[in-house]
């Protein structure tokens, strides 16, 4: 699968995925607050919004008196992440999968993936990398599609596969197809306790009350089954 489609994809809904995130239940009343739950106190600490979108995040934590820099692989994301924070953070336009060269060892107290992971075929370099810029216990918060909702999602037939995976989504304006890869939960685990990590906090999400008024088929859905997994993971000292 091409690393070209998903860049095409997401600079063609980069604009309307900044104006609807504000609102849109998937991510207002269920990834970012789980996710953001996960968080530890990040006032005055250095966080690295890896695949950061529009800045949604980045714009949060910066209130809350975070230093945040951001990367993403779509330019028009870090356009837009840099119009939504002014002057504050840093911002540009990289691959998670390529190595963070620009970066220092041990620069940041906390890292946090939301929703990108399933982009790369392989996280161990990504992972590794993530390592490598956090301090000593330092934090890694991620949030991924939840291994179990993907194998059915997808009608897989191979589990222990991880396999690239495409759908259309139809809820950010024109149709967009969007190519992922879905794994087993083995291989979201993994990578972060063969490179460094253990795994302290381990959330399946429910949605916040808010969500059912703006989707009350998909609040009552995830509230029997998750979609999403959210991780909180330690870096062990040297
Ligand atoms: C679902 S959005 C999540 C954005 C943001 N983390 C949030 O939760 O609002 C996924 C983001 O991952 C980015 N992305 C996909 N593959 C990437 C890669 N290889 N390197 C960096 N960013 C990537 C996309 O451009 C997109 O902005």
């Amino acid at each position: 699968m091409s690393k070209a489609k998903i860049i095409a994809a997401y600079e063609a809904l980069a604009d309307n995925y900044n104006r609807l995130i504000e609102h849109k239940p998937h991510n207002a009343y269920y990834d970012r607050p789980n996710t953001l739950a996960l968080m530890p106190e990040i006032n005055g600490k250095t966080v690295l919004d890896a695949a950061c979108g529009p800045g949604k995040y980045a714009e949060i934590l910066l209130a809350q008196g975070a230093m945040v820099t951001g990367f993403d692989i779509s330019p028009r994301m870090i356009t837009l992440a840099k119009a939504r924070n002014a002057e504050a953070g840093t911002f540009f336009v990289h691959d998670l999968s390529e190595p963070l060269d620009m970066v220092d060892n041990g620069s940041f107290d906390i890292v946090l993936c939301a929703l990108a992971l399933h982009y790369l075929p392989d996280w161990t370099p990504t992972i590794r990398e993530f390592y490598r810029v956090l301090k000593p216990g330092g934090y890694l918060v991620i949030s991924i599609e939840h291994s179990f909702f993907e194998y059915n999602f997808f009608q897989s037939k191979q589990y222990f596969q991880t396999e690239p995976v495409k759908c259309t989504w139809k809820g950010f304006g024109q149709p967009v197809e969007v190519h992922s890869y879905r794994r087993p939960l083995s291989a979201c685990i993994a990578p972060l306790t063969d490179n460094g990590f253990y795994i302290d906090r381990l959330v399946e999400p429910k949605p916040t009350p808010e969500f059912e008024q703006y989707d009350p088929r998909h609040f009552k859905e995830l509230n029997e089954f998750p979609s999403f997994m959210c991780m909180r993971a330690v870096r062990r000292g040297e």
